[in-house]
């Protein structure tokens, strides 16, 4: 199904000047953003969107981490979203995580992940509606 997920740069992409990668991977791929901004985020914001890991015996430092520098949203569409961006991100942990995917790649941090991405169809509705408004999700082709 055509499906828009939820990604969001992290800071310690934004700070190593590792955006334009890794939004190049992505329209490389084929798939188009909906919406992109960046944003230096609240700790409410940040616990909103790590509800699910509240608790846990990493969730303070992942939201100090979050809320460290700026991070870039992005609103990513195409025909299988959600699951193509999870296999482009790798897993988690960067010395885990595929050579060929964003974090295998790039990275070699378990917690300074350079990218999120929504798990499910019921997180990327959660999470865009969360970051974006309806109205800041933009429709276009690329043939006008
Ligand atoms: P993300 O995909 O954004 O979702 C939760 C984040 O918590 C994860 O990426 C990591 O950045 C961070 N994190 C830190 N430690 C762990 C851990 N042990 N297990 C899962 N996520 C972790």
């Amino acid at each position: 199904a055509f499906e828009t997920t939820l990604l969001i740069a992290k800071p310690d992409a934004v700070q190593r000047g590792l955006v334009g990668e890794i939004v190049g991977r992505l329209e490389r791929k084929g798939l188009q953003l909906a919406g992109m901004k960046l944003v230096h985020v609240p700790r409410k914001l940040a616990e909103q969107h790590y509800a699910e890991h509240a608790g846990k015996g990493f969730f303070d430092g992942l939201i100090a981490f979050f809320t460290s520098a700026p991070v870039v949203v992005m609103a990513v569409r195409g025909v299988g979203s959600i699951a193509v961006c999870r296999t482009l991100i790798g897993a988690t942990n960067g010395r885990l995580a595929a050579p060929g995917t964003i974090r295998g790649d790039l990275g070699l941090s378990g917690g300074h992940n350079l990218i999120h991405g929504s798990d499910s169809p019921e997180s990327a509705e959660r999470e865009l509606s969360l970051w974006f408004d309806d109205a800041e999700l933009i429709d276009y082709t690329s043939s006008s």
